[in-house]
């Protein structure tokens, strides 16, 4: 399962990156716009910054709109992935930027048959918003199993994004059920990395340490 993370924040992609443990990043224009400044500048920074695959949204809503902005996000880097709506026109970009060789996330998905459709599309990506629909009410990752069924009964390449993650638990269902992909918030994926066992354990062996008597003190171990 690839590891990607929610987020525009420059300090915790680096923070993260250096850890080796993201295979791609995501943003949207909500993500940008918490981080401020120039929007350009930031999808700049972090396609360089990640070699694996970066999630850069369109805001355009027409089909032209969608193609145009498209292009010129892709000139960032070879590893931007334009990440288009699913709406009709978002669909038909997706097919035109697909065959163009600009492989496409389609976002905001919160049905089985949408996913289907951004398959046929030829997405890269397909993302569900799992922790949005628990919100209403509805069974998220109940969608990701529902997904993950479908694509393997007709082998479709799409892989299966799992977005829109509140919490640690989200994660293990998604890699129980096979989904491709999970994008984290920064603040879950620090929760992912700690258990107090770890830090209680951790903190006794140090404790023990200190009792011991070495012959040279300049040396700790
Ligand atoms: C995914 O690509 C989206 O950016 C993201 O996961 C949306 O999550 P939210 O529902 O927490 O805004």
């Amino acid at each position: 399962m690839k590891i990607f993370l929610d987020t525009a924040n420059l300090e915790s992609i680096k923070m993260y990156n250096d850890m080796g443990l993201l295979d791609g990043i995501t943003t949207n224009p909500s993500l940008l716009s918490k981080e401020g400044g120039d929007p350009h500048k930031t999808m700049e920074e972090i396609v360089q910054i990640i070699k694996g695959d970066v999630s850069l949204e369109v805001v355009a809503t027409d089909y032209d709109g969608m193609i145009e902005e498209g292009r010129r996000l892709h000139k960032y880097g070879e590893n931007v992935v334009v990440k288009c709506p699913m709406t009709a026109e978002g669909l038909k970009a997706c097919k035109t930027l697909t065959a163009e060789g600009i492989p496409v996330n389609i976002t905001l998905v919160f049905s089985p048959n949408q996913a289907i459709l951004a398959a046929k599309a030829g997405a890269k990506y397909v993302s569900p918003f799992i922790g949005r629909l628990d919100d209403i009410g509805e069974d998220g990752m109940n969608l990701i199993k529902q997904i993950k069924q479908i694509f393997s009964n007709y082998n479709f390449g799409t892989q299966i994004l799992v977005a829109s993650i509140r919490h640690p638990i989200h994660i293990v269902d998604a890699a129980t059920i096979g989904a491709d992909v999970v994008t984290l918030p920064p603040a879950v994926l620090a929760k992912m990395l700690k258990h107090q066992l770890t830090d209680i354990g951790l903190k006794n062996f140090l404790a023990d340490w200190e009792k011991l008597r070495v012959e040279d003190p300049n040396i700790r171990i």
